[in-house]
């Protein structure tokens, strides 16, 4: 008989951590999900029945009251605030979602003695592929809480991984990012306002994304990890954007009405991705650029959009 295995997810309710627990959930594992108070459950839609959601207060008594309820043999923490720039409003949101929520989980697994933490990192922490060098301040917090693990690593069993995530794509992606963008246009007529497009984007198929968090959780699992293993989620073939535009546009058979350098690079944007890290040993991305699309597109739900001529703004990685 199969082991049975015990998961618990952070940021469950987002893009991969939505798809995490589908694939959890799938493959036979008792699956549990901290949400805060307000957090948008539609995400569960069809595994709902599968998964048991806790709702954290915010304190750190009750977090560790979690995790031994659901007493798991790996902590999957994908919770996170994705802040591309931040104002002064963003400070606290940043430091409570990145560093003083993950901080409050790792105490909570050591007070429990849960061993086993996969982590989310960003290839943002890496500018201009220097070992550390934040992007932006979000990037920093990641970086800041990889310290904080050092820590916990180092004085208690714990063992972690974190996998630091390029961009990430797929189908129903309900962040605004530039495929969604992209086919709204399609749909409304709107021209899509972009920088000048030189940038060389590293996009991960969901699937692929979700490959690496599950050999990560085997590797801990097979006591291969000592401390603290960091690896880079990528496909190891950037793609310049203007390309990566045109090849959707071919894929979905459409013309697709962009203005290039309508916008200033952002401060900071990334020309090159980081290409430094290891991957997890024994994974590689199984799914091309142009499959992956394609495979997006036809499981993509389109929402009812309201049709305008307007033109809309976007940026690569927002
Ligand atoms: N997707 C990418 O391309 C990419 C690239 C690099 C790194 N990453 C990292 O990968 C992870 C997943 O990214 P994603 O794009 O799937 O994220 P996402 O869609 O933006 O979702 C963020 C999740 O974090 C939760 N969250 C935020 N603050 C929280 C808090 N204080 N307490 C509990 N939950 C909190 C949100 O819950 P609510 O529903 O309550 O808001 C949501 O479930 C993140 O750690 C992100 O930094 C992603």
């Amino acid at each position: 008989m199969a082991e049975h295995r015990i998961a618990l997810v952070t940021g469950g309710t987002g893009f991969v951590g939505s798809n995490l627990i589908r694939r959890l959930v799938s493959e036979g594992w008792e699956t549990h999900v901290i949400v805060r108070q307000g957090s948008d459950l539609s995400m569960f839609s069809g595994v709902e029945q599968a998964i048991q959601v806790h709702v954290h207060d915010g304190s750190t008594e009750q977090l560790i009251e979690i995790v031994k309820l659901a007493s798991p043999q790996v902590v999957f923490h994908l919770a996170s605030l994705f802040l591309a720039q931040h104002t002064p409003q963003d400070v606290e949101p940043l430091i409570h979602s990145n560093l003083l929520f993950s901080t409050q989980l790792v105490e909570a697994m050591s007070v429990n003695g849960v061993r086993h933490l996969i982590n989310t990192g960003t290839s943002w922490q890496h500018y201009e592929n220097k070992d550390y060098s934040p992007v932006c301040l979000y990037a920093a917090t990641k970086q800041a809480f990889e310290a904080v693990l050092t820590y916990y690593t180092g004085v208690s069993s714990l063992t972690a991984i974190s996998l630091k995530l390029s961009d990430t794509y797929g189908p129903n992606d309900p962040r605004a990012k530039l495929f969604t963008l992209l086919r709204t246009t399609t749909r409304t007529g709107e021209t899509l306002l972009m920088s000048p497009g030189e940038q060389m984007i590293d996009l991960v198929y969901i699937d692929d994304v979700l490959d690496a968090y599950l050999l990560g959780a085997e590797r801990l699992l097979q006591g291969k990890v000592i401390q603290h293993e960091i690896y880079a989620v990528t496909s190891g073939k950037p793609i310049k954007l203007r390309d990566l535009v045109e090849s959707y546009g071919q894929i979905i058979n459409q013309s697709l009405a962009v203005e290039w350098g309508a916008r200033a690079y952002r401060p900071r944007e990334i020309m090159l991705p980081w290409n430094k890290g290891q991957v997890v040993p024994g994974w590689a991305p199984k799914v091309a650029l142009a499959a992956g699309i394609a495979r997006m597109e036809q499981n993509t739900r389109l929402p009812e959009v309201a049709t305008n001529t307007g033109a809309r703004k976007t940026h690569a990685e927002d």
